[in-house]
């Protein structure tokens, strides 16, 4: 019997408590949760009591303990690539980095240098992108060498709570995504902008990618309040449109389109935070149809390809997409700069 990966997680906040810990509870046989770490010591607390692990509040005791092979990195972004080098350095086995994995390209390459020298397996949450779904339908959308004119990512959400609410008991108080609403000025619409393309597009970066690998142009770019953004750019014949919205009073709508001109790939997938199974996925093409619906969903896709790295079954993963993912996000945002008009 293959030994059950002990997970250490670093932040413990709603992604922790209402998404990894349930997953990984449906995972039993492969992980089991030792240690949980938050800098508030009453949350870490009450989630390690929730799962049976160790509480603490200090990181280093995370990466010095031997019952921590894989470090589960939850904290808020601008912590990520500092704590996944940590992870490296010391030694762990495997690290499960919430998306973003760095906020910037200096940072992503500190990462991609400790993760060599170490030759910890890296991955990171974007989870949308291990959908078994969406893998399927881009399979079929390869076969046939279609080529997009036309892509479209939208996720319009409501507040988070409503789903954490009905995934778990939450500990502790989720933290506001939304920046405060200061005066509009052509500095704080590209901050409202970048922050929102780092925070929320990154997680369909992978998909857009696949069907517009580079950003030629930016063609617009707004941010959206309380916290989104609206950018058309181009790549090549592609045209490529990415809305997000959060939160607000509307049912949540995640989608991924990709038009061709006698193909179309469309993918509806289900909130965040409950475990609803994989996206649907539709394929069409020249009169005929598939559709792909599965049981597991991208988390648990994501944390069983980490175990199957680890078990030597499944080809190590390297951390060339997520780094490309993160260029490619700050490449629209680079070019948005021009094309950014403050609110009026
Ligand atoms: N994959 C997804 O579906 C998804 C959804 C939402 C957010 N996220 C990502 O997950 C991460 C966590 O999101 P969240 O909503 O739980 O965040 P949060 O800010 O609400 O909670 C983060 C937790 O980290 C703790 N923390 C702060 N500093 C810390 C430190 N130095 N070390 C350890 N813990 C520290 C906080 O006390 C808090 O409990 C973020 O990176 C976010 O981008 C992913």
């Amino acid at each position: 019997m293959v030994k059950r990966l002990g997970v250490g997680f670093v932040g413990a906040g709603p992604v922790t408590q209402a998404i990894h810990l349930p997953v990984l509870a449906s995972m039993a046989k492969r992980f089991s949760v030792t240690c949980v770490m938050d800098m508030d010591g009453d949350v870490a607390t009450a989630v390690a009591k929730s799962c049976g692990a160790r509480a603490t509040t200090d990181f280093s005791s995370v990466l010095n303990d031997p019952a921590v092979d894989v470090v589960a990195i939850c904290s808020p972004n601008h912590l990520h690539a500092d704590q996944v080098v940590a992870a490296c350095r010391a030694g762990k086995r495997g690290v499960l980095c919430e998306k973003p994995l760095a906020t910037s390209l200096d940072d992503a390459q500190r990462v991609l240098e400790a993760q060599r020298a170490s030759g910890t397996t890296v991955i990171v949450g974007t989870m949308h992108s291990y959908d078994p779904a969406f893998r399927a339908s881009v399979a079929a959308w390869n076969d046939l060498r279609c080529v997009a004119t036309f892509v479209r990512s939208v996720i319009y959400l409501p507040d988070n709570d409503r789903f954490v609410n009905l995934a778990t008991e939450l500990i502790s108080s989720p933290t506001s995504i939304s920046p405060p609403d200061v005066p509009s000025t052509p500095p704080t619409e590209f901050a409202r902008f970048q922050g929102s393309i780092l925070a929320l597009a990154i997680h369909n970066i992978p998909l857009v990618r696949h069907f517009a690998p580079t950003v030629d142009d930016v063609l617009s770019a707004r941010a959206l309040r309380p916290f989104g953004y609206a950018t058309t750019f181009r790549c090549g014949v592609t045209t490529v449109q990415m809305l997000g919205l959060l939160p607000g009073a509307w049912d949540p709508n995640w989608r991924f389109e990709a038009f061709a001109p006698t193909s179309r790939l469309r993918v509806r997938f289900p909130p965040s935070y409950v475990m609803a199974g994989s996206s649907t996925a539709e394929f069409s093409s020249r009169g005929s149809a598939s559709r792909w619906r599965f049981a597991i969903n991208g988390y648990q896709e994501e944390w069983s390809h980490l175990a199957g790295v680890l078990d030597g079954v499944v080809p190590a993963t390297t951390l060339s997409a997520p780094i490309e993912d993160l260029r490619f996000a700050l490449r629209i945002v680079e070019l948005a700069k021009k094309v950014m008009v403050p609110i009026q």
